[in-house]
């Protein structure tokens, strides 16, 4: 691995906010010092899930992980410490000159896995189809074709897209020669086994666009017919061990930034659209493969933002589409939803190309449709107005859903939009209005943050104190909570003090005593070779130096305590004797359970001397000042 040096890496730690880093794969809510939001490492209702400016830290008082910026990023994309370090430099816009080796880039810290593999196989494979398009002979009438579309190179280079040629072993001859397990190309879809069993490039003739899963990892490939019609218009990597459009939004990983920024996500049908509305100012955009809004996506998108602008295509499809996902996005998962229509069945890519990113931009501000509005104009397909009957189904189906709403500001203005529309006066609609059967939204079902449940989330400000030790994941079992808190204080100060640290360290050595749990006593470990080379205390440091995740979560765990600054020698005193007390107490335990045994299996003996060796160690004991 390459290293890069200490302070760089302190540089480009300082240079970023680690609230900024988070947000974006996060909604965090202000909640006294820190940040709170759902863990993204595990499934979790209530958040207890905690970012510190102050520290520059974040700890999860659920699972129990922790760490800082490089470590956060690490975890939730699968990056290599090395790339996250690079990857935190690039957001505060400091030039760093490494190389992300092979057998660096791996998700998961797994260089080696199969995936990892995979993975790479399609970054190299992207790049040639890349070069394909751009630079060859092979791929003038492809580029032609994309470059008529209205795309700029700009474009093609910034979201990869490339060109497989009409030949059988293009990329199969490619990965041969750099020495690729082709059955593992095959296993990840990039090549198929005929028959007969040769391997064949399974991509032909298509122009290419590359597929990154929500790490922003390239996990596979959509090819578009250009020109002939044999065949589907896009043809998909198949499903794979890294590859499933169920839990894929094109774009998703590349968006998060500016879904954070815009506080909303853009959903669109198709990559082209994609691909268009970026140039049109709209980065926040992401498009499911081709397939309806699953589950899993609405899981990926409201964790990142609790709003969503649903822009599909013009056309009766695109229609019925929006109000699938919006039903899914508004009624099931509580999002604010709005729906963007544009005129004549256009897509959002032939809109932007032929009326400009401005106009665009303007129906996406001002001409947005609620979810009520859009719902309202919809039950109106496959109606005849003019008819009474129908009219009449519409108006009740209409006024169903205006009762949903809980506000009777909103109420009045949709109410006084139908008396408009169908010349009715106010009374009259009222009146519909309380004699239709409403049924009311289930309550929060955490769609995005109830405010109640930020409320009742307990506070950390404390020093350890009970609420804390309640929550704590790392605490072991078995272990007299005096001891614990002793032995969490002395590290703690141990972390940030490195005059603390001498003095402990002191203290703990003339007491012959130790921490006693593994996790403890490795991070005491650690400290002592990080002391020793020279550092002064560094907690953000010293987690970049910890490969245990154990011992990262401690810190960050510690890190999160609020303990007295202002402490006297006294003080440590007072925990490491509790340490040896508490030691002394598991040893007493430990000898009355074998005095108990000896005693059952008559072994008079031994028991008497258990017995004195008790007796003696509760006087110790008792001599041991608290
Ligand atoms: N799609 C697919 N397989 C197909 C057709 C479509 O996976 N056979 C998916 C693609 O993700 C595509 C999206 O559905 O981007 C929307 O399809 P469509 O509107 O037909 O294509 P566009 O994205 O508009 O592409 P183009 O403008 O090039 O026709
Ligand atoms: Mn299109």
């Amino acid at each position: 691995m390459q290293r890069i040096p200490e302070e760089k890496i302190d540089e480009i730690r300082s240079q970023v906010d680690i609230v900024d880093v988070v947000g974006n794969y996060v909604q965090l809510k202000k909640q006294g010092r820190n940040y709170t939001g759902l863990c993204p490492f595990h499934g979790e209702k209530t958040p207890s899930f905690s970012v510190s400016p102050e520290k520059q830290i974040f700890h999860c008082f659920g699972c129990g992980k922790g760490g800082n910026v490089f470590s956060f990023l690490m975890q939730i994309d699968g990056l290599s410490f090395v790339e996250s370090v690079k990857k935190v430099a690039d957001l505060a816009h400091i030039p760093l000159d490494v190389a992300i080796s092979q057998g660096d880039s791996s998700p998961g810290n797994k260089p080696d896995s199969q995936e990892s593999k995979m993975i790479e196989i399609h970054q190299l494979a992207s790049k040639l189809y890349h070069y394909l398009l751009m630079e060859t002979e092979e791929g003038q009438e492809a580029l032609q074709y994309l470059l008529d579309r209205g795309m700029s190179e700009q474009e093609l280079d910034h979201f990869e897209i490339g060109f497989a040629p009409a030949h059988a072993s293009t990329v199969t001859t490619f990965l041969k020669k750099r020495e690729v397990d082709l059955a593992l190309a095959v296993e990840s879809g990039l090549l198929t086994e005929r028959d007969d069993g040769e391997v064949v490039d399974r991509f032909r003739n298509r122009i290419m666009f590359p597929i990154k899963n929500d790490r922003g990892q390239l996990v596979g490939f959509s090819g578009r017919l250009f020109n002939q019609e044999d065949g589907p218009k896009y043809l998909n990597s198949p499903e794979t061990p890294i590859f499933n459009k169920r839990n894929i939004l094109y774009h998703f990983s590349d968006a998060r930034q500016e879904i954070r920024k815009k506080e909303e996500i853009l959903l669109l049908e198709g990559y082209m659209d994609v691909i268009s509305s970026v140039s049109a100012t709209f980065s926040n955009g992401v498009a499911s493969m081709g397939t309806s809004l699953t589950e899993e996506h609405v899981q990926m998108i409201r964790r990142v933002t609790n709003r969503a602008i649903i822009c599909y295509d013009g056309d009766r499809a695109g229609i019925e589409a929006s109000f699938k996902a919006g039903t899914m996005l508004a009624e099931q998962h509580r999002l604010e939803v709005f729906v963007l229509q544009l005129p004549n069945g256009k897509d959002p890519d032939d809109f932007i190309r032929s009326e400009g990113a401005e106009k665009f931009a303007e129906i996406y501000t001002h001409q947005r449709l609620t979810w009520t509005a859009f719902k309202l104009q919809f039950f109106k397909r496959n109606r005849n107005l003019q008819n009474e009957t129908d009219k009449i189904a519409y108006l009740g189906e209409a006024l169903a859903e205006i009762g949903k709403l809980d506000q009777a500001v909103e109420r009045e203005l949709y109410l006084k939009q139908l008396g408009s529309e169908f010349d009715l006066s106010m009374e009259a609609l009222k009146q519909q209005l309380q004699q239709t059967v409403v049924v009311k939204p289930k309550p929060h079902d955490y769609g995005g943050p109830p405010p109640e449940s930020y409320g009742e989330y307990p506070s950390y400000e404390g020093d350890g104190g009970p609420v804390y030790e309640q929550f704590s994941f790392a605490q072991p079992s078995g272990v007299p909570s005096a001891g614990l808190t002793s032995e969490k204080r002395l590290l703690k100060y141990m972390l940030e003090d490195r005059d603390a640290f001498i003095q402990i360290r002191n203290l703990l050595e003339e007491h012959q005593t130790d921490f006693y749990h593994d996790n403890y006593k490795a991070l005491y470990t650690h400290l002592i070779g990080f002391y020793a080379s020279g550092n002064d205390a560094n907690p953000l440091a010293l987690m970049d130096q910890l490969k245990d995740d154990m011992a990262r979560n401690l810190v960050s765990e510690l890190e999160m305590m609020t303990v007295n600054t202002d402490v006297s020698i006294e003080e440590y005193q007072d925990y490491v004797q509790s340490l040896t007390k508490s030691s002394i107490e598991r040893d007493i335990k430990e000898k009355e359970q074998a005095l108990l045994t000896a005693t059952q299996q008559g072994d008079i003996p031994a028991a008497l001397e258990l017995a004195r060796t008790i007796t003696t160690m509760r006087a110790t004991m008792k001599n041991t000042p608290n």
